[in-house]
């Protein structure tokens, strides 16, 4: 008989992507998902993306009925329910530790009371905080979050106690966390809370830091999501996408489909119990780089960017993904690159209609001062 798998959260973008991968390799997939308004664009029923073989629960990772319900007969979860905004959690914050802290220690007691083979959780490299640095000198520094009167004088890039320019690096597990919003905290909670039953109930868990996912299925009409995601949406619009800063933070943007093998392989890998890896592609790309590159896939160059030299709180400068321990640990290689993963994201967003929330989540930060 083949596992059974339940994946918390599994009708939204990753966890969808996801079922798709475990089914192509022979397991069962059971998902429990609110399939909440802000991310389902106010459709309460199963996404169409979603596979016929994907036994769906309707249900909230809060409720002890349905989690015990979804966990019947399970062999292994996924929990990637949770609600991802990080402008929005520092307003809606109840909303955030209910489904984020709560949901989490809902889950973790059932667990406690019915402990399976594996426990993968979604974490983010929010938890990070700004990335890791190296000085002119060639010495490794964790980045420290900027002050408002440095953002204030638009002084954007980081700089040593003597003033000197640092230079961003690929940032590893290792890293400090430095939790900068109500989401980082969260997800720290989650991961933490999970490695810590995991341990004490014998759970074999796994602790996966995503970094910046794109691809097919990301909720366009949701403003607090990604940032690629939010430019197709203003560009579907006929609108200029709008950067924060001078747009030359840089990301790692890694493929959803990539993702979800990560996944996989933190399901399959023995050795992988107990650990936390980052999983990206390993590289960085500027946000104005990214926001050329989409308008010109989509056929409109000349909605260029707009830099607004504005910034929001807890916002970093640069973090990107060191994959050493996602090799060694996972066999974890990211085989789709930016170009390839823009162009075929291309054809899938022509198809879509997309409704532009930019400017009213911005007004949100901005009238409680959280967006200058
Ligand atoms: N997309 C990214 O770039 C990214 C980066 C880092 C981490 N993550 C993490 O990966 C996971 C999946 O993210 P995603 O991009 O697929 O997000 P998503 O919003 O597309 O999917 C999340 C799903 O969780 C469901 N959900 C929300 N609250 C719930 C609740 N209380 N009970 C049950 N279901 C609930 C939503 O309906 C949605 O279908 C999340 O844990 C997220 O924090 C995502």
């Amino acid at each position: 008989m083949s596992k059974q798998v339940l994946v918390t959260g599994g009708a939204g973008f990753i966890g969808s992507h996801l079922a798709d991968e475990l089914l192509r390799n022979g397991y069962r997939v059971r998902v429990l998902d609110n399939l909440s308004e802000q991310v389902h664009d106010g459709h309460p029923a199963r996404p169409g993306y979603l596979a016929d073989d994907v036994d769906l629960m309707v249900g909230d990772i809060t409720d002890p009925g349905a989690v015990g319900r979804a966990l019947d007969g399970v062999d292994a979860v996924f929990h990637f329910a949770s609600m991802v905004g990080v402008g929005q959690s520092m307003y809606q914050i109840a909303d955030y530790v209910a489904a984020n802290d709560l949901g989490t220690a809902v889950l973790l007691e059932q667990l406690a009371e019915q402990p399976i083979e594996r426990l993968i959780v979604a974490s983010s490299m929010s938890v990070y905080g700004e990335g890791l640095y190296r000085t002119t000198s060639g010495e490794l520094r964790e980045g420290q979050e900027r002050s408002f009167e440095q953002l204030k004088a638009g002084e954007w890039e980081l700089h040593d106690a003597t003033g000197a320019p640092l230079t961003p690096v690929p940032t590893p597990e290792s890293k400090t966390p430095s939790l900068a919003s109500i989401y980082a905290l969260s997800k720290y909670m989650q991961e933490r809370a999970c490695l810590i039953i995991g341990r004490a109930y014998s759970i074999p868990t796994v602790a996966l830091r995503f970094f910046n996912v794109y691809g097919p299925r990301q909720a366009l009409s949701n403003p607090y999501t990604g940032v690629l995601a939010i430019f197709a949406s203003r560009l579907l619009n006929d609108n200029r996408p709008i950067v924060f800063e001078d747009g030359r933070q840089r990301r790692d943007f890694v493929h959803v489909r990539d993702v979800a093998r990560a996944c996989r392989l933190a399901l399959e890998r023995t050795d992988a119990a107990g650990r936390v890896f980052n999983i990206g592609s390993g590289q960085s790309q500027s946000i104005l780089d990214i926001a050329a590159k989409l308008s010109h896939l989509l056929g409109r160059p000349q909605l260029t960017a707009d830099i607004s030299g504005r910034y929001r709180a807890g916002d970093i400068r640069h973090c990107f993904a060191d994959l050493s321990t996602a090799r060694s640990g996972l066999g974890f290689e990211p085989e789709i690159d930016l170009d390839e993963g823009l162009s075929e994201l291309t054809g899938w967003l022509r198809q879509q209609d997309a409704t532009d929330r930019f400017d009213q989540a911005n007004r949100e930060l901005a009238c409680r001062g959280l967006a200058v």
